[in-house]
């Protein structure tokens, strides 16, 4: 069953770009391009530091979101962002587990859970990263992978407290990340499926039926609009593509 809400496309810049000028300047271009977009909500998480200078007050409809947050609230925690931070930021969303962060930074389900209980507490819009490895895939174990990481992440976090804020989940297929190799857009249904219905067997099926599920996964405007329109998707969180303005605005148009 499908979600009605309206697509969601993220953007995530990753550790790019490399100055704060050419940081404003993709944000411009990409504001300006998307001044029109009334129906689909445009998220962009960029690095920490660009966030303050990007913040124009709500003077364009896009959002701004965090890629990490840490899991206290303040305190001795050296090199660590708060949620509140971020909040106070204008921040409304914030990306938690996803797979470069569980790769290079050794985050586990346990810290994703935290993590998630954080950025609720605070009313920060969760977008929960999950996705199985090439191997894993290979082996058939991506169902497996799908429900650990989802019944992990989501451990004694209520469907009540999930409703305070809009919770996303982002299907990335680790392989499919950054390699130019996107998944399938059935492939991805079935990853898609799998999920809502794990999610609806945690809490209830409305719950699920009105949650947003995304694709994440070399996306490109070539290849954007099945996810949404075949597969069931509701967005598409957005990596090296989003670094180009123009594949980005095209990539949100093709989807709204
Ligand atoms: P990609 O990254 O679009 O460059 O594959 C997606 C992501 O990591 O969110």
């Amino acid at each position: 069953m499908q979600s009605m809400n309206k697509p969601i496309v993220v953007a995530n810049w990753k550790m790019n770009p490399q100055s704060l000028a050419e940081a404003k300047r993709l944000f411009d271009s990409v504001s300006k391009g998307l001044k029109d977009i009334k129906n689909t909500e445009v998220v962009i998480c960029p690095p920490f530091i660009y966030l303050p200078l990007l913040n124009n007050g709500g003077r364009t409809s896009i959002k701004l979101g965090a890629q990490d947050v840490f899991w206290e609230k303040k305190g001795a925690f050296t090199g660590e962002i708060s949620s509140k931070m971020l909040k106070d930021l204008g921040c409304q969303y914030v990306i938690i587990g996803h797979s470069e962060r569980r790769r290079y930074f050794n985050e586990t389900d346990e810290v994703v859970n935290k993590k998630l209980k954080t950025a609720l507490a605070t009313k920060l819009n969760p977008i929960l990263c999950i996705g199985e490895t090439q191997q894993e895939r290979k082996k058939g174990k991506t169902k497996e992978i799908l429900k650990r990481q989802l019944t992990n992440a989501l451990e004694k976090i209520s469907d009540f407290r999930l409703h305070t804020s809009d919770f996303v989940i982002a299907y990335e297929p680790i392989w499919a990340i950054g390699t130019g190799k996107a998944c399938s857009p059935a492939e991805a249904k079935r990853a898609g499926d799998f999920i809502r219905s794990t999610v609806s067997n945690i809490y209830n099926q409305k719950f699920a039926e009105n949650l947003s599920i995304l694709y994440g996964g070399s996306v490109n405007s070539q290849n954007a609009k099945p996810y949404i329109f075949e597969a069931d998707f509701q967005g598409l969180l957005i990596g090296g593509a989003s670094l180009k303005a123009k594949e980005f605005i095209k990539i949100v148009k093709s989807v709204s």
